[in-house]
């Protein structure tokens, strides 16, 4: 009995204090006073339990806050390609708001294809006006996972294969969406670079292949970005789940790289107290859920960080350092976004939002190939003058492509197919035929249609080719599971829903044939030799389908460049060349057996010959290139050279140009790709237009993660400096010296 009345006494006494402790502080820092000290000021208002409370969910997209000190709620939204719909409460079904549409922004892969740093600043100031404008705090993206396999369903949110393009373009988005008060969150840290078995699949890889090829994105939008939230992965690494995980969280990206933000987990990625307390976790999310479709009995309180974190406080277990550096943490990211009383306005669905996903989505596609039928003719531009029908075949032509594809579904406002984008410029010569069905996005499972359906359309499509001047070709995949979408990966790397088969049916009646890939992943093309022309095109988002038609009409001259190397074959795809182990792992652990030789440096290094290699995207014009020349051939620690390369539009229209700068190691010490992109430049020119592009090398272009001494080593000798077109398009190399 006396304990009891002893232990009421002390919680009386918790209170009493702490009340005291407001009536002698009664006014908060405010916004005037540096945040470090606020957070400090706030700290000490709060109780353990207030503190606490500030590292777990109260519902699918928020966490609390602390009311009863008026820090408010943090609200967290999808991402990465515009904000998504409400969602409700603790249920992943859609609220049904009338007022939450949105501009969707073309996906990242799209993004990536443009090698455009100032468009990836415009996405991501326009995303964040959304973001802001919406009450939104966090906004879950960009994705910054290395394109490792054509299979994984989720690369088109990705920025491509090569970590130094994910790099130049990630840091610019974060700026952008960062300028309105609204954290970036960039995802999913580390190594989710397949969607089979997500939740628990273990990584095992090399010092160096973590540190060259799959860290740098996410360190340049730490350490460039000065990035707010970061969100960890639901898989594991080395044993432990990327989301606690000592080595990734704890000694690299808050220890290395001074990281001062939030991790905040994927919905459903954390799987223990202590290593969630311990191992860098920040904010807990949607436990015992998949992220997706599942739900479960667990209240709030039951998560990780939840009633059993404060336990293991009280107990001694977890340091009371250790929650004081977690809530500063949440109180640091609640004072840069939803306790900013600075931020601008933002802006919903204007005109800019729409302009800047067409430049987007106009700049991101690529022309993959445009053959001469006969001297001087090409099928692209479509010169539309020359026929009286056009038929336009496949379901992406019609299809909202906007929907589905997991958590980066989005509800848009506005949405152009390219089907009524064409029939908008060309009336009647425009003609249609689905040719395929393609069934609807379903979580699962895939819709089975049936042989007849399968016949009936192949055969109207083939029947109309049989009449039509000219057959433009939409297909590609689609945002259903198994295709480009979260939580499965594809099957196959064909084309699905019988596209094969249908490309070459219509080609036995008429190949005067265009075909569009609409995807966000390289895909097996059978038919490519017997196709003259062929385009990349990508999810475009709101202005898709006229950005589409602008391109394919030359209004726009395309000037997208692949962020990824198409492989001929599967087999020849780095992560499938080493067998099962390699992809997609056993269901419990997986190595990634090509190491650091990941999209065209494994091409490069192994001679082995891609469909399209990365970097690579035509014009509707020809660019010549003079010879590059070095400003001096050594470089040193202190000083860095300058290439200069005279860039020149010899063609008849105005076009954009990717100058690409890679750099190989002619001798060392260990295996290093042939070559890597260490630097590229868009330019725009006019016809018979010159410009001269420079480059600067210095000496961290040159280095290698040595795992030895753990750190970037660039080793003296011999380089080359190769100034490209693609990373098959070699225009001329400059041999330099490392002293
Ligand atoms: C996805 C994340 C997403 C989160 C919230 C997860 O399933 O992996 O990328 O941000 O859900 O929707």
């Amino acid at each position: 009995m006396k304990n009891v009345f002893l232990t009421a006494g002390l919680i009386v006494m918790t209170y009493t204090s702490v009340y005291a402790q407001e009536e002698r502080t009664p006014m908060y820092l405010d916004d005037t006073q540096p945040i470090e000290l606020r957070i400090q000021d706030a700290l000490k208002r709060m109780t353990l339990e207030e503190k606490t409370r500030l590292s777990y969910a109260q519902g699918k997209f928020s966490s609390p806050g602390c009311p009863r000190l008026g820090i408010p709620e943090l609200w967290m939204s999808d991402g990465p390609h515009g904000v998504r719909a409400e969602i409700n409460w603790n249920d992943w079904g859609y609220a049904g708001w009338l007022n939450d549409s949105c501009t969707a922004f073309p996906a990242l892969t799209c993004l990536a294809a443009t090698w455009n740093t100032a468009l990836s600043a415009d996405y991501g100031k326009a995303i964040g006006e959304e973001a802001v404008y919406r009450g939104k705090d966090v906004l879950l993206g960009p994705g910054v996972n290395i394109y490792r396999t054509p299979l994984n369903g989720r690369n088109f949110e990705y920025l491509g294969e090569d970590p130094y393009l994910a790099s130049e373009l990630c840091v610019p988005y974060i700026e952008g969406v960062q300028k309105n008060g609204v954290a970036a969150c960039v995802k999913h840290y580390a190594l989710n670079n397949q969607e089979l078995w997500r939740g628990h699949i273990d990584v095992e890889l090399s010092d160096r292949a973590l540190r060259e090829i799959y860290l740098p994105a996410f360190k340049a939008a730490v350490e460039r970005g000065h990035v707010w939230s970061i969100m960890g992965a639901y898989n594991k690494v080395r044993g432990t789940h990327a989301t606690h995980n000592k080595l990734l969280n704890n000694d690299i990206l808050k220890g290395e790289w001074n990281f001062d933000g939030c991790v905040i987990t994927d919905w459903g990625a954390a799987h223990d107290t202590y290593e969630a307390a311990m191992y860098g976790l920040d904010i807990e999310m949607g436990s015992y859920t998949n992220g997706l479709t599942s739900e479960s009995e667990f209240g709030f309180d039951d998560y990780y960080l939840g009633k059993n974190y404060l336990k293991m406080v009280k107990e001694g277990k977890i340091p009371m350092d250790v929650v004081d550096e977690k809530a500063s943490r949440v109180l640091r990211l609640i004072f840069r976004t939803a306790m900013n009383r600075r931020k601008p306005f933002g802006a919903m669905t204007n005109e800019h939002h729409y302009q800047t996903a067409y430049n987007v989505a106009t700049e991101g596609i690529v022309l993959l190939k445009n053959k001469e039928l006969k001297k001087g003719q090409v099928l692209l531009p479509i010169d539309a003058g020359r026929y009286k029908k056009i038929l336009v075949v496949g379901d992406n032509a019609v299809r909202n492509l906007i929907v589905g594809g997991g958590s980066s579904d989005l509800k848009p406002k506005y949405v152009s197919t390219p089907l009524d984008a064409l029939i908008e410029q060309f009336g009647e010569k425009i003609e249609f035929a689905q040719g395929y069905m393609a069934g609807q996005p379903m979580y699962g499972s895939e819709e089975v249609i049936s042989e007849a359906v399968v016949d009936s359309l192949r055969n109207e499509a083939v029947a109309k080719a049989r009449n039509a001047d000219l057959i433009l070709f939409i297909g590609g995949l689609n945002k259903n599971h198994f295709q480009d979408c979260e939580g499965g990966d594809r099957k196959s790397f064909n084309l699905p829903f019988g596209q094969d088969e249908l490309i070459n049916n219509l080609l036995e009646v008429n190949n005067n044939m265009i075909v569009v890939i609409v995807s966000g992943n390289a895909v097996e093309m059978p038919w490519e030799n017997k196709i003259p022309s062929i385009v990349q095109s990508w999810y475009l988002g709101s202005m898709g389908g006229v950005a589409l038609r602008d391109v394919l009409t030359g209004k726009v001259n395309p000037s997208g460049k692949l962020p990824f190397s198409y492989p001929a074959k599967l087999e020849d795809c780095p992560a499938h060349y080493f067998g099962e182990m390699s992809y997609p792992g056993d269901s419990v652990k997986q190595e990634y057996k090509e190491d650091i030789l990941v999209g065209y440096r494994w091409y490069d290094t192994k001679k082995i010959k891609p469909l399209y290699p990365f970097g690579h995207g035509m014009s509707y014009t020809t660019f010549s290139y003079s010879k590059p020349v070095i400003s001096s051939d050594v470089v040193g620690n202190n000083n860095s050279v300058r290439i200069a390369v005279k860039v020149k539009n010899t063609g008849t229209v105005k076009g954009k140009e990717t100058i690409q700068l890679y750099i190989g190691d002619e001798k060392c010490s260990l295996l290093r790709p042939k070559k890597e992109l260490k630097g590229f430049c868009k330019v725009e020119l006019e016809p018979q237009e010159e410009k001269i592009v420079t480059f600067n090398i210095d000496a961290n272009a040159l280095k290698f993660f040595d795992d030895v001494k753990q750190k970037w080593v660039a080793e003296p000798g011999k380089f080359k400096a190769y100034i490209a077109a693609s990373s098959n398009d070699i225009r001329g190399v400059v041999e330099l010296e490392y002293k």
